[in-house]
């Protein structure tokens, strides 16, 4: 299938977004969630293939294995808002799935959600992930997807990071947004990439019991085994390669799944996300940094 040029960015709604997650918009807006739906959100890069990855296993692996053998991760999670000509777009793949739990994927920021998740009351698990490596893993992302406007050279894309001129708009609006949200709404969990790299067991039990699923110890500790980062980075079904605009000659999906030392100094906001958990975060990272030197 033939992919059209790269996208440009435009101003949308006061985001920054490109038409492969706009020109569906009123279906999007319209989309009928429902009260049994299960959606991860995130800003691109924060771990929204893991998480999406761990929650088909604790829904599925055991009803349907075949499912994690045959059908791309991206099909068992459908992307609420894509839409590209040529594909089934993410809202038709919902509609028409019959699984229970639907399990959804969306980067949009907390405003632009379809209204009926909020009315369903559906369960929300936000992923954060810190704005350093969330922005190397954005540009290396944008390297090698052709359906992402072209990312330029690192200075310059660090540059649009920092002003928010990227697709689904700025990292910083993003976390801080659903962080806002969560704080007034029980049925979304807030999770870091960071937590589930450091107590891998720990977050998988706050989702379990979040989500109200009581798996034996056995499966737990087969979930964790799968999701490893190097067993999903050689499963063709969850590692992106089965992705048609991704070019893997340029960068794997999967790069390294670590926090890396970065020369750049990103936060500019002293809201209390930035002042509490996310400096937690942060010096998280920052601890790992040091044990790794
Ligand atoms: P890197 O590019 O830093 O390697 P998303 O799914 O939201 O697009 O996030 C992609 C990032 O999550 C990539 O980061 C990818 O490697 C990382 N990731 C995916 N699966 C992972 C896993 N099992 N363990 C750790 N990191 C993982």
């Amino acid at each position: 299938m033939e992919i059209p040029p790269r996208p440009a960015l435009f101003d949308f709604h006061g985001v920054s977004m490109t038409k492969y997650f706009t020109e569906n918009w009123d279906n999007i807006q319209d989309f009928k969630a429902r009260p049994d739906d299960i959606l991860i959100a995130s800003y691109p890069k924060a771990g929204n293939t893991w998480v999406s990855y761990i929650l088909d296993l604790l829904y599925f692996s055991h009803v349907s294995p075949d499912r994690q053998e045959v059908v791309p991760l991206h099909e068992r999670v459908p992307f609420l808002e894509f839409y590209m000509p040529g594909f089934p777009s993410g809202v038709e793949e919902l509609n028409q799935s019959t699984t229970v739990p639907r399990i959804i994927k969306t980067h949009l920021p907390v405003q632009f959600l379809s209204k009926s998740f909020w009315e369903q009351n559906s369960k929300i698990v936000y992923v954060a992930r810190n704005a350093k490596d969330s922005v190397v893993s954005f540009f290396h992302f944008d390297r090698m997807n052709k359906a992402q406007p072209e990312p330029g050279d690192w200075s310059s894309y660090l540059k649009r990071f920092m002003d928010g001129k990227m697709v689904f708009g700025s990292w910083y609006e993003h976390v801080k947004g659903w962080w806002e949200k969560q704080k007034s709404h029980p049925n979304i969990l807030y999770l870091f990439y960071e937590d589930l790299i450091e107590n891998t067991e720990e977050e998988l039990d706050k989702l379990c019991s979040f989500l109200g699923l009581s798996p034996s110890s056995e499966s737990k500790k087969q979930v964790m085994e799968k999701a490893l980062f190097d067993n999903m980075k050689n499963n063709k079904m969850a590692n992106g390669s089965a992705d048609a605009v991704l070019d893997f000659k340029i960068s794997p999906f999967m790069r390294k799944g670590l926090p890396y030392l970065v020369v750049v100094f990103v936060y500019k906001s002293s809201s209390d996300f930035f002042g509490a958990k996310f400096y937690r975060c942060s010096s998280l990272i920052d601890q790992k940094l040091k044990k790794k030197r």
